[in-house]
């Protein structure tokens, strides 16, 4: 329960609220959001909460908009246990966790400079997905395995 003296943001009319994201990665989620310096709406951040199961979380409350399903996915990619709640007139209408989805296109950059996928070929870059958390991804041209930092080759 939280008393006043606890709380630290309140709760939002309507939005989302991208909650359990794992400590540390909330600065990437607002980059993957687009949200900048120029950013108008109202978004709240947390860093480091003290979580019971996960043992400190972040969490971004962004009022007034919805995510759209490539942001989810991408938001996967850095932080596999995310849940997003929709949040319309105060209550949570739907509160889903993030789905790493099985192959990643065009989202993440090829951590290998000599791939075909960074040179000008008009392709796509390709992952498999071969494990889900921690993330690690396969490329389909090159074998190349990103695992660590891969906020870093968010396209
Ligand atoms: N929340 C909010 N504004 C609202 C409703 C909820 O900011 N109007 C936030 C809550 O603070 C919480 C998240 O949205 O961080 C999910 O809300 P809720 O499902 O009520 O909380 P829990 O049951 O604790 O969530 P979970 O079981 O997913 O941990
Ligand atoms: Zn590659």
């Amino acid at each position: 329960m939280t008393t006043e003296r606890e709380l630290r943001v309140k709760p939002i009319v309507n939005g989302t609220v991208i909650d359990h994201i794992s400590a540390g990665q909330a600065l990437n989620v607002l980059k993957i959001l687009g949200i900048t310096s120029h950013t108008k709406s109202v978004v709240s951040v947390l860093m480091n909460v003290p979580s019971g199961h996960m043992g400190a979380k972040d969490v971004v409350k962004v009022e007034d908009r919805e995510l759209d399903p490539e942001e989810v996915e991408t938001i996967a990619l850095i932080s596999p246990k995310t849940t997003i709640n929709i949040i319309r007139n105060y209550e949570v209408v739907e509160k889903f966790r993030v789905e790493t989805p099985r192959s990643v296109v065009g989202l993440v950059r090829c951590g290998n400079p000599n791939c075909i996928s960074n040179t000008n070929e008009p392709l796509e870059s390709r992952f498999f997905v071969e494990s889900e958390d921690p993330v690690r991804l396969r490329c389909s041209y090159c074998e190349f395995v990103l695992e660590t930092e891969l906020a870093e080759h968010l396209l």
